[in-house]
């Protein structure tokens, strides 16, 4: 079975890599050329275009940035999904809002194309490692195409429900992501503020049933002060801005979210766009208090 993979970044070139190590061999696009290098070999061709992967594979990964790269490199008149082959399977991994999702199932519909969300969680490490959860949205018979491929990269599979299901469910984890560690910095820096040192603040809050378990890892960005991306901060905030899309869309109130989306907006303003999101902390610990005095 050919398997295509589109979006080669932090994330895809993981994933990409963990299904070579299982024997698959892969076409590949990415808009950057040199990221695909890595994995070029016995297991892996490069095709100069989105359209050139669709017509030889049966199975497709994309694994983009947000909702308007993968419009662009499906939909677009030299768009993907013009060429894939009817009863081939689209499997987006791309965390994006779920009423996307649902219009790209439906486009890939009327071309007889199977379509499934299948976002992840886990950061760069976690995709190294091949530990991914998938939250997917899929009719049932599309899943067991991908399932064995799905457990390539991942650990968990959830079959949350049908089309825009499993991006539906990511966007809930990312909005409690995104709150936690903007509070979690927000936090730090008051008990800065009051005198408290960060050592003590991190061995005292760590562990606490107030804090995100997920805030461990972020100690050491803060205490080393490198924010090299594990999960670039641009794309948390782009995952709240979707999520409140998805409140409005839904009549949900989202205000919480609605500031801290602001938040890393600000933050995105001040540099911090491809850092880790960690570096929100320096964003509100360094650059704001700076530009307060
Ligand atoms: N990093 C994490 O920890 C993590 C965890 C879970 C989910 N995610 C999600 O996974 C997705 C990928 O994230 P990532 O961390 O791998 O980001 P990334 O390293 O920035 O990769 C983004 C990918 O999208 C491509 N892209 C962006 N805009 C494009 C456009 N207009 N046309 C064509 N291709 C475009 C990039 O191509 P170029 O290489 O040419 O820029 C790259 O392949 C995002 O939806 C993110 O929210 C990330």
């Amino acid at each position: 079975m050919k398997i295509g993979f589109i979006g080669l970044g932090i994330m895809g070139s993981r994933m990409a890599t963990n299904l070579q190590k299982h024997g698959c061999s892969l076409v590949m696009f990415n808009r950057t050329r040199a990221k695909a290098e890595p994995l070029l070999g016995p297991c892996g061709t490069f095709s100069d275009s989105a359209a050139k992967v669709a017509d030889q594979v049966e199975i497709l990964f994309t694994m983009l940035a947000k909702p308007d790269a993968v419009e662009e490199m499906a939909l677009r008149a030299n768009g993907f999904l013009n060429y894939l082959r009817p009863n081939a399977v689209w499997v987006d991994c791309s965390s994006v809002n779920p009423s996307f999702s649902k219009k790209m199932a439906a486009a890939a519909k009327t071309r007889q194309i199977h379509f499934v969300d299948a976002p992840v969680t886990g950061s760069a490490e976690v995709a190294a490692d091949g530990k991914l959860v998938f939250w997917v949205g899929a009719e049932d018979g599309d899943l067991e195409t991908i399932r064995s491929l799905l457990l390539c990269m991942g650990t968990k599979i959830v079959h949350v429900g049908g089309h825009g299901m499993g991006t539906s469910l990511k966007m809930v984890i990312n909005l409690l992501m995104g709150n936690a560690m903007a509070a979690f910095a927000e936090g730090m820096a008051l008990g800065e503020g009051l005198g408290i040192s960060r050592k003590v603040l991190f061995d005292s809050l760590l562990g606490l049933p107030a804090v995100a378990p997920f805030l461990a890892t972020k100690r050491n960005n803060i205490e080393s002060g490198n924010y090299d991306p594990e999960f670039p901060l641009r794309w948390m905030q782009k995952d709240l801005h979707l999520a409140s899309v998805s409140g409005y869309e839904t009549d949900v109130a989202l205000p919480v979210t609605s500031v801290t989306k602001e938040v890393y907006r600000l933050a995105i303003r001040e540099g911090h766009a491809i850092e880790d999101f960690s570096a929100i902390y320096d964003y509100l610990t360094t650059t704001h208090q700076t530009e307060l005095r």
